[in-house]
C-alpha cells in the first residue's frame, strides 16, 4: 500500500512584503515520481529550500515520515535521507568527479570529521566502505572514464551527472532534483530520464522541478502546478495537461526560459 512520504500542510514563506510561498499543501508517496511545475518566479526553489531547511516557511507544517522537520537544520534534513541537487551547479570545481561524489558519503558522516586526522579501525572500515559506494555510482552514473578529472573541465551535461552521483551517494530516501534537465541537449535528457527511472527502481522517492514540459509530462506519476505561490492545479500529467488554470498560467510564457 502508498504511503505517505512527505506532506506539507499549509506552509507558507515571505521575504519581507513577498509572499513567496503561499499556503501550499501537497503530499509525495513512497515510490512516485513527483513534479512540481509552474511559471518563472513561482516559488518552486523556494518550496524545496523549505524541504530541506534553507529556509525556515514562516507557518505550516513539513511532515516527512511522520516527523515534523520543519525548523530542522539542513543536516538534520540529510540525516533523514532527504537529499537535493541545486538549480545551478554547486560542485567543487578543482576536485575530480571521485572526489566530488566522495563529499557527499563525508557529508553523510560530517560529525566524524577528526576521524581523518586519528584513523580509528572503525573510520578506516568506513573510507573503504566509503570508496565502495562512489565506484558504485561512478557505474551507475557512467562517470567512470571521468573518476580522476576535475569537474569544471567537464562539459555541463557531465557536471550535471556528478551532481545527482554526489546525492545519489548520500543514499537518500527522497531525492530532490531543481531542474535537473536545465542545460541539456535532447538526448542528455534522454539520458536523464533513463537514470530517473533506474533511481526510482532502487527504491528512491523523485521530487523534482522541471521547465522542460514534455519531459514533466513524460516522467511524473503526480504533479503540483503553482503560480505566485499558490496551488493553481494538481493531478496526473494528462488531468494537469488538460486543466484551463494551467493553460492560462503558461499563456504568454511560453518562450520564456528560466535563467
Ligand atoms: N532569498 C530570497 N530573498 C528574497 N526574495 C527571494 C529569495 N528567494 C526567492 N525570492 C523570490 O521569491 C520568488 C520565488 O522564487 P523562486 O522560488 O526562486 O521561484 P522559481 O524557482 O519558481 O523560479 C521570486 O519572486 C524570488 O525573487
Ligand atoms: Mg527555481
Amino acid at each position: 500500500m502508498a504511503r505517505n512520504e512527505l506532506i506539507l500542510k499549509n506552509v507558507t514563506k515571505r521575504f519581507g512584503g513577498l509572499t513567496a510561498v503561499d499556503d501550499l499543501s501537497f503530499k509525495v508517496e513512497d515510490g512516485q515520481i513527483y513534479g512540481i511545475i509552474g511559471p518563472n518566479g513561482a516559488g518552486k526553489t523556494t518550496v524545496f529550500n523549505c524541504i530541506t531547511g534553507i529556509y525556515k516557511s514562516e507557518e505550516g507544517s513539513v511532515n516527512w515520515r511522520g516527523e515534523e522537520i520543519r525548523g530542522m537544520t539542513p543536516y538534520q534534513i540529510v540525516d533523514r535521507g532527504i537529499v537535493r541537487t541545486f538549480q545551478t551547479i554547486r560542485l567543487f570545481g578543482q576536485m575530480s568527479v571521485a572526489e566530488n561524489i566522495m563529499s557527499g558519503r563525508h557529508i553523510k558522516s560530517a560529525q566524524k570529521w577528526w576521524h581523518g586526522i586519528v584513523p580509528t579501525p572503525g573510520s578506516l572500515r568506513d573510507e573503504k566502505e566509503n570508496w565502495l559506494k562512489v565506484q558504485e555510482q561512478l557505474e551507475f552514473f557512467n562517470l567512470g572514464e571521468f573518476a580522476a578529472t576535475p569537474t569544471n573541465s567537464l562539459p555541463y551535461g557531465i557536471q550535471r551527472r556528478v551532481e545527482m552521483a554526489r546525492a545519489m551517494a548520500v543514499e537518500p530516501t527522497l531525492l530532490i532534483l531543481d531542474e535537473p534537465a536545465a542545460g541539456l541537449n535532447d538526448k542528455e535528457t534522454l539520458g536523464l530520464v533513463e537514470t530517473i527511472y533506474k533511481i526510482r527502481e532502487k527504491g528512491v522517492t523523485v521530487l523534482l522541478i522541471e521547465h522542460d514540459m514534455d519531459m514533466v509530462m513524460e516522467i511524473t506519476d503526480y504533479l503540483t502546478v503553482i503560480n505566485f505561490g499558490k496551488k493553481i492545479a494538481e493531478g496526473t500529467p494528462a488531468e494537469v495537461q488538460a486543466n484551463p488554470a494551467v493553460i492560462e498560467a503558461y499563456l504568454g510564457s511560453e518562450d520564456e526560459d528560466d535563467e
